[in-house]
């Protein structure tokens, strides 16, 4: 995989009249050879979020996942697309219901596997593996500039989130990782 390429085609597919279609479909393509996407853009070794695009019509990055990360109920308020590259990501989907939110659904999204998430989606996702897990997620918007919610997971209660909130839940996650290899 050609990564400028690749973010190229995604900003021309994200023209059309169903843009979320149109990308994942350059998505999809890109992790079917998900040996390829590792070799363009390396084996995590962290979590985190590596931005390759970012407009106020299309974000691009890939998210890294430690070994048993936990992400709790967040929605993102635009299209979002999944496609996973390494590992495994679980996701639990959420609904509105009354005032906090109810499980519904659930979807275990291997290497080579992509999904598409609705503009009011709501999920919850984990890692469930002892090794990294590797993502590329795009979204019909501005991903960091957007303010929403996410949702307490013991409690459910609704708070307020936005980029730079679930960036540094990433960053917590390394410390964690860092501090329990060193125990
Ligand atoms: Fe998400």
């Amino acid at each position: 995989m050609d990564k400028d390429r690749f973010v190229e085609d995604c900003i021309v597919a994200n023209r059309g009249s169903d843009a979320q279609a149109a990308v994942i479909e350059v998505l999809a393509k890109a992790v079917r050879r998900p040996a390829e996407v590792l070799a363009a853009i390396g084996e995590p070794r962290e979590a985190g979020i590596n931005v390759f695009h970012r407009s106020e019509s299309l974000t691009i990055f890939s998210a890294t996942w430690t070994p048993r990360m936990y992400l709790m109920p967040h929605d993102h308020l635009m299209w979002a697309n999944i496609g996973i590259y390494t590992g495994r990501e679980d996701n639990i989907m959420w609904r509105r219901s009354h005032d906090t939110i109810e499980a519904f659904g659930a979807k275990a999204l291997f290497e080579g596997d992509t999904a598409s998430l609705a503009i009011d989606a709501i999920h919850s996702v984990s890692n469930p593996l002892c090794r990294f897990t590797g993502a590329i997620h795009i979204y019909g918007g501005d991903f960091f500039e957007t303010r929403r919610s996410l949702w307490n997971a013991e409690t459910l209660e609704e708070e307020d989130s936005d980029g730079a909130i679930i960036r540094g839940m990433f960053e917590r996650e390394n410390e964690l990782f860092r501090g329990g290899k060193a125990s």
